[in-house]
Parts: C-alpha cells; structure tokens; sequence
C-alpha cells in the first residue's frame, strides 16, 4: 500500500512512525513532512491547502491511502475532493468537520443526541447587547468560546462579570479570534480532571483507543496561558474500565449515530475532550482529527496493524480488531521554544538530537533543516517520548525527562510535572 500522510507536526511524526510498522506498507509519502518524517518517509513539498496539487501527486504516485492530520485541510474540504476522486482517504468530510469547526453545532449534535455537555448558549455579533445582558444572570467563573477554529486558543474563562464583558468586546468589536469570533457561545465552567479519547470510525462502528492526558497550559501545575499541548501520557488511570464503557455508550456511540441521522457521516478520527466532574462526564469539545500531543503517546502504546485500521475505516468496513492496547505507557514532554505561546524566535540551532535509546522516541514538531543543521522553527518544537512495555508512569516519566536533558537548543522550556496528575491513582 502506498500511503501519504498530509501534515508536519508532530502528530503526523507520530502516524508516520506508527504506519511503518504495517507489513502492508510500500511508500510513505508526508505532505510537506518534517526533518523527523524524512528519516522514515519521502517528504513532498506541497503546501496542504493546494488541493489540486494534492490530487495530482495521489494520481501520479498511486496512492492507496490519504490520512489527513490536522484540521484545516478538513474543514477547507480536502477529504471530499479527495473522495470524489475516487481515492480513499482517512478524514472526515467538511460537512462531518464542522463538529470541530463550529462549536454551536457541536453543541446541537451533542443536545439532539442526548450527550452530557456544559450547558451554553449562542449569540452572533450582532447579539452583543444580548449577550451582555445574559452575563448579567448566570454564575462565574464562565466559559467564553469563539464558534470557529482558533488553534486551541478560542476560550477564554473569565472570572467575574467585568471580564467578561471585556471578553465580548474584544472577541466582537476587536476581533481577537478574527472571523472565527463571529459567533460565540457562553458556557458553564466545569471542575474536574480532563481526558482525551480518540475513536477511530467508518462512520457506523468504531474502536476507542486507549485515553490520554494533555497539559495545556504553558506553566507547571496548570498555570498561566492555554498552548497547543505542552505534553501527555497513556494510558490515563482516571479513565477506568467502567468509565471507558460509559464513554464509548454515551458520548461516542449516540454523536457517531447523530452525525450519520443528519447527513454528517464521520469517517476518521473523533478526538472527545472530557471532563470528568464531580457530577458525572461532560463533554468539553469535539475534534475532527487525532490529537496533538496525545498521538504521540496513545500510538506507542498500541499494537497490531495500526495502517489496517485507518484503511479498513476510510474503506466503509473497520476491522474492530486491527489493533490492541500493548499494556506499556508512554510519557512525552514538549520541548517549546522560550516565550511560546506567545511571541518566539525560530531559527536556533537544536543540539543532541543523536541521543539513541530504545526506549525513547524524539518526535519533530516545530523544526526545520537549514543547511547541515536541524533548527528550531515553532512554538513547540520536540517531544521527547518515552515508551516503556509495562504501564509504570513514574519510570516513564524519569526516562522522557532523563532523555531531555541531553538535549538543547538557546531559551529551551518545557513543564516539569508531565503525568504527575496520574500518580494519584496508581499509588
Ligand atoms: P477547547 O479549545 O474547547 O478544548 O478548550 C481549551 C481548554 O479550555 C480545555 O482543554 C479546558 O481546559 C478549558 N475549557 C474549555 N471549556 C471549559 C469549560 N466549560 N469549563 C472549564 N474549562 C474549560
Ligand atoms: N491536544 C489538544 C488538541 O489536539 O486539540
């Protein structure tokens, strides 16, 4: 099978190293790639908006399968053209991408289906007195969303009134989150521990991966400003055998069938971010992708034929037992360049990018080759990763941490507390 993974973060690092695996693999292409791809796969130079080019290079280098990693592409329609190309492609369509795309119809698939979710309500630009007044009724904290994408930045949890009416007027009249902040929703704030879940799906049936952990805050102990994904481990012991059961019967089951009722058919990925509150699961948000960083660690942990399952989904037909958790985990620690997430340099020279050991996998994120040197070129540039064969967090963890530390570039951060949430549960 010749495959091409569209994307060049670490994600697709991630797939990229995972579907090497396959006995059923010839090429690997990645459209553009990173340096970390090109070890394992032929880089492409094509920009993954140019759709066109996209489908020429499928046709010309027979293709067999397209991942599509990041959102983007997905909502901007590239699965369906793909589609109608006649070429088989693991991603959801632009219409089933809107899950992601727009929060107030997540929010409707998750209210017809009768999915737990924060309570909300919408209100459009031109609503702004309305909204300003419903900030008047309800409890705070409160969580303010722009509906479009904006990179995992578009929420802003407000304390008190006065912020958050601050919130409406930068979204609507600054345009902090630009047209993505058109529309918003104002939700409850929920307490508790979050989880991510991955379910990969044909758009009928589907197979849950193993959950993961994300820290997306840039400061240790959850402080400060929201990021990317500053790091990650899996399995995550707060998702329980009773707890995953639930998930898989009352959130992705009944939202996977509610897409297909109403035209939405999901075929790929379906990231669930959730809270686990006191009263009960609620869903946060919906994504139309794998997440980042919690590829890199769900993927280690899992054995079989991972290429199968993403071939037999984007077919109509999953194989429900193409793959299976290894019973290891796996700890990675994001290496982000100093200032991220707000303003950074790029360009700085990444040193001991060498350093072997079975145990740990280097995924690129944010870098780039300049002529005999890898350097930084993003907010968040590695992700160091250990992966161990027994679940033994704490060993885990020392290894991803001892590993980073052999490794450097000028203004390096990263949080030091990485899976320490999980320890709770295992002691
Ligand atoms: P999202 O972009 O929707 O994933 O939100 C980013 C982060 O904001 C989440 O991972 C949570 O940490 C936080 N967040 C979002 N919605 C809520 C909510 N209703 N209550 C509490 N925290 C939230
Ligand atoms: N790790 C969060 C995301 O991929 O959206």
């Amino acid at each position: 099978m010749n495959v091409a993974i569209i994307g060049s973060g670490g994600r697709e690092h991630a797939i990229a190293l995972k579907i090497i695996e396959s006995k059923n693999l010839s090429l690997l292409y990645c459209i553009p790639g990173n340096p970390g791809t090109e070890l394992i796969a032929s880089n492409i130079s094509i920009n993954p908006s140019d759709h066109n080019a996209i489908i020429e290079f499928c046709r010309s280098n027979k293709i067999d399968l397209v991942v599509i990693g990041p959102e983007q592409p997905l909502v901007d329609g590239l699965a369906d053209r793909l589609r109608v190309e006649g070429i088989t492609v693991f991603g959801p369509s632009s219409n089933a991408a809107q899950i992601e795309s727009s929060k107030s119809f997540a929010k409707k698939i998750m209210n017809d289906a009768g999915v737990p979710t924060a309570q909300y309500k919408n209100f459009s630009s031109a609503q702004i007195n309305e909204a300003s007044e419903y900030l008047n009724g309800i409890n705070y904290p409160t969580v303010i969303k722009a509906d479009g994408l904006a990179a995992g930045k578009g929420v802003l949890i407000c304390n008190n009134i006065t912020e958050a009416e601050l919130a409406i007027r930068e979204i609507f009249e600054q345009k902090i989150f630009g047209t993505s902040g058109n529309e918003i929703i104002i939700e409850e704030f929920l307490e508790g521990e979050e989880a991510s879940v991955f379910a990969i799906t044909d758009g009928e049936n589907f197979v849950c991966l193993p959950a993961a952990q994300d820290h997306k805050r840039i400061g240790d102990g959850d402080t400060g400003k929201n990021t990317g994904g500053m790091g990650a481990y899996a399995p995550a012991p707060i998702v329980s055998k009773a707890l995953s059961d639930e998930i898989e019967n009352t959130i992705i089951a009944p939202v996977i069938r509610q897409m297909r009722k109403t035209g939405n058919k999901f075929v790929g990925c379906l990231y669930a971010g959730l809270m686990i509150t006191k009263s009960g699961l609620k869903v946060i948000e919906f994504n139309c992708r794998f997440g980042d960083p919690e590829t890199q660690v769900v993927l280690p942990v899992l054995e079989g034929d991972f290429l199968g399952l993403l071939y037999s989904a984007a077919s109509g037909n999953i194989n429900l037992n193409a793959v299976r958790y290894s019973g290891g985990c796996s700890v990675c620690v994001v290496a982000a360049s100093k200032g991220y997430p707000d303003e950074y340099d790029k360009g700085l020279i990444i040193e001991g990018l060498d350093y072997k050991d079975d145990q740990i996998i280097i995924y690129h994120a944010g870098t780039k080759m300049d002529l005999n040197n890898i350097v930084t070129n993003g907010g968040r540039v590695l992700g160091i990763t250990s992966v161990l064969k027994t679940f033994d967090l704490q060993l885990a963890k020392k290894k991803a941490y001892d590993a980073l530390n052999k490794i450097s570039f000028d203004g390096m951060y990263f949080r030091k507390d990485i899976s320490d949430k999980a320890l709770k549960y295992i002691q």
